[in-house]
């Protein structure tokens, strides 16, 4: 009984811990793609170039929101989908799961913060949500870093090729100054590798597959689930395609875009949030089954009980249910 007491006072303490430890990583995470995407506090490599080459000689696409998938929709679209999917998954999966046992009454006694359905939807969408973030930050800090030039870099670049002295092809100019175009564009035009669109799309095309895949039950129909799976995957390979189509990205840029997208979405759910299961805790349930059990009620599945915040109630738990079901 001491030593349970005292698990009790060490998760109050946790508690507030994690949270504030939690909102600090969120919050830092978040201006540091802040000051990637909207400052100049990184500069960009400034990496040379072979007169005339022709990899680089394709004509100036247009601003960004000429494209055919400008970025505010692939923003809309990689926030909405996986948010709406993961609401209704998490809905129905909690309306399936609670029928026919009493989990109800255990989570309506607790305070409305512990209600596991709330806490799963936080924690989806907090962790989908962290990852987007660092989708950003590891494509604007590979762009920075590598300074790898788009298709139609020499187009907003303009070199004086007389001036810089460009007889034949092969001759490499370092000079910064080499360009005359606007400085905007060509900043901008030296940020290619990887492709942000491409990384951003698959990592939320790759994470809401995967909660389709693990969490959605679909009786009956077996090609529901990989149709919607394949066409969201497919919308999300279509970003690079049009990345590479409108001369704005290389095909490696979209690759490694793909990739580093790929890699953080199945790192988030395969390590963070454990393939997004129902977590059974180890020593909690022994605790809050042992009522139950004496009741003749059955209760094994006990989604509450899944974190150090459930021992917070911990025990009030076996006591709640006793005193309403008696
Ligand atoms: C390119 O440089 C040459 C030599 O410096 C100069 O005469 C010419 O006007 C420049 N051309 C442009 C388009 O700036």
């Amino acid at each position: 009984m001491a030593g349970e007491k005292l698990g009790v006072k060490n998760s109050s303490s946790i508690v507030p811990c994690f949270l504030f430890v939690e909102l600090v990583i969120m919050a830092g995470t978040v201006l540091l793609a802040y000051y990637f995407e909207y400052t100049d506090t990184f500069p960009v490599h400034v990496q040379g170039f072979f007169c005339y080459d022709r990899t680089f000689s394709k004509p100036y696409p247009g601003p960004e929101h000429h494209s055919m998938v400008p970025p505010m929709l692939v923003y809309s679209l990689i926030t909405a989908i996986p948010t709406l999917t993961i609401l209704i998954g998490e809905l129905m999966a909690f309306f399936m799961k609670a029928e026919g046992t009493q989990e109800k009454t255990i989570v309506a006694a607790d305070c409305c913060f512990f209600n596991p359905l709330l806490r799963r939807i936080v924690r989806f969408l907090g962790v989908y949500s962290f990852g987007i973030f660092t989708t950003t930050i590891f494509a604007n800090a590979g762009q920075v870093v590598t300074g790898n030039q788009t298709p139609h870099f020499l187009s907003t670049c303009r070199p004086n090729y007389t001036a810089l002295g460009c007889q034949s092809a092969m001759h490499y100019i370092t000079e910064r100054r080499a360009c005359t175009g606007n400085p905007l564009l060509v900043v901008s035009a030296r940020k290619s590798f990887p492709s942000k669109d491409a990384a951003l799309s698959v990592y939320s095309a790759v994470y809401t597959v995967m909660y389709v895949t693990l969490v959605f039950r679909t009786k009956g129909t077996r090609l529901a689930k990989p149709t919607l799976c394949l066409a969201l995957l497919s919308l999300a390979v279509l970003v690079g395609v049009v990345r590479v189509a409108e001369y704005r990205n290389h095909w490696a840029d979209v690759l490694a875009g793909y990739f580093t997208g790929a890699a953080t979405a199945v790192f988030l759910v395969t390590c963070v949030v454990n393939n997004f299961q129902w977590a059974q805790p180890a020593p909690v349930p022994v605790r809050a089954q042992r009522p139950d059990s004496v009741l003749g009620m059955p209760m094994t599945a006990l989604p509450c009980v899944e974190s150090p915040l459930e021992k917070l109630s911990g025990p009030q738990t076996p006591g709640s249910p006793f005193t309403e079901i008696t």
